[in-house]
C-alpha cells in the first residue's frame, strides 16, 4: 500500500506526519519511507544527510528504527524538472512492491514528484493547519484531486481542535495534532518524535495521534 502525504503549502507538517506515521506503522508492518522532497526533510529527520550522488528512484535505502528509509539525493531535482509523470509513478510502484507499506513525503508544490506520488497512491493524507493560506492550499489540492479522480483524508496539525472544510475530494477526520515542542526537539536530534518520547517520557503524549491516523488511513 502506498500512502502519500501531501499539501502544497510549506511548513504544515507533511514531513512530521510522514516520519512519525512510518515509525508507528513499522511496529506491525514491513514499512518503507520514501523522501521525494529534494530538500530532504524526512532524510534529516532520520539523522541522515541528503546524498550528493544521483540514484535512480529507490536506488538507495537505509534501515533505521525498523523503517526502510529512502533518503533524498541529487537525482530528485532532475526528476522534478525533467521527469515524466508516468515513469515516476512506475518507479514508485516498483519500490512499493517490496514492502507492506510505502509512505511518501512530498515537496511543497504540485510538481512532477508530488503529482506522481498522488497518482501512485492508494491513500492520500493531508495535514492542514488553521491558517488562511493553508486552508486555501487545501482547496487547491481538492481541485487537483478532482482532476486526477482521487480522494484524500484531511486532518489538522498544530491545533487543539480539528478544522473541517467542506470539500468534495478531501474528507476531514477529527484528528488534530497539537503544537508540541517535542517535534522540534526530535527533528533537531534526527529522530522521529514518537521514538524520542518513547525514550524520554514515562507517558507518551503524541503517539496516540499517529496511531489514530494510521488506523484511519488503513481503513
Ligand atoms: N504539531 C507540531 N507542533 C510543533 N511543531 C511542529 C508540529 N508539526 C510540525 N512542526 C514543526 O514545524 C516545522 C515544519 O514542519 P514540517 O517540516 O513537518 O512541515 P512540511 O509541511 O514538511 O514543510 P515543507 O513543506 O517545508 O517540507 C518543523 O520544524 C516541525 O518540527
Ligand atoms: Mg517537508
Amino acid at each position: 500500500m502506498i500512502i502519500t502525504v501531501i499539501n502544497q503549502k510549506g511548513g504544515v507538517g507533511k514531513t512530521t506526519t510522514a516520519v512519525n506515521l512510518a515509525y508507528v506503522l513499522s511496529k506491525t508492518k514491513n514499512t518503507a519511507l520514501l523522501d521525494l522532497d529534494p530538500e530532504g526533510g524526512t532524510t534529516t529527520s532520520f539523522g541522515m544527510k541528503r546524498d550528493k550522488k544521483e540514484y535512480p528512484l529507490g536506488g538507495k535505502s537505509v534501515n533505521i528504527f525498523n523503517v526502510e528509509v529512502f533518503p533524498a539525493h541529487l537525482g530528485l531535482l532532475k526528476l522534478e524538472l525533467n521527469g515524466e509523470v508516468d515513469e515516476v509513478v512506475k518507479s514508485i510502484k516498483d519500490v512499493s512492491n517490496n514492502f507492506d507499506i510505502l509512505v511518501i513525503d512530498t515537496p511543497p508544490n504540485l510538481g512532477t514528484l508530488a503529482v506522481s506520488s498522488m497518482i501512485a497512491a492508494d491513500k492520500i493524507i493531508s495535514p492542514v493547519t488553521p491558517q488562511p493560506l493553508a486552508i486555501e492550499a487545501a482547496k487547491n489540492l481538492d481541485g487537483r484531486l478532482q482532476s486526477i479522480g482521487k480522494k484524500a483524508i484531511g486532518f489538522t496539525n498544530l491545533s487543539n481542535k480539528s478544522i473541517s472544510i467542506d470539500l468534495s475530494s478531501v474528507s476531514f477526520t477529527n484528528i488534530h495534532i497539537p503544537q508540541s515542542r517535542l517535534f522540534v526537539e526530535a527533528s533537531r536530534l534526527g529522530v522521529p518524535a514518537i521514538r524520542y518520547e518513547e525514550i524520554r517520557l514515562k507517558k507518551p503524549k503524541l503517539s496516540r495521534f499517529f496511531e489514530e491516523l494510521a488506523k484511519v488511513t488503513l481503513e
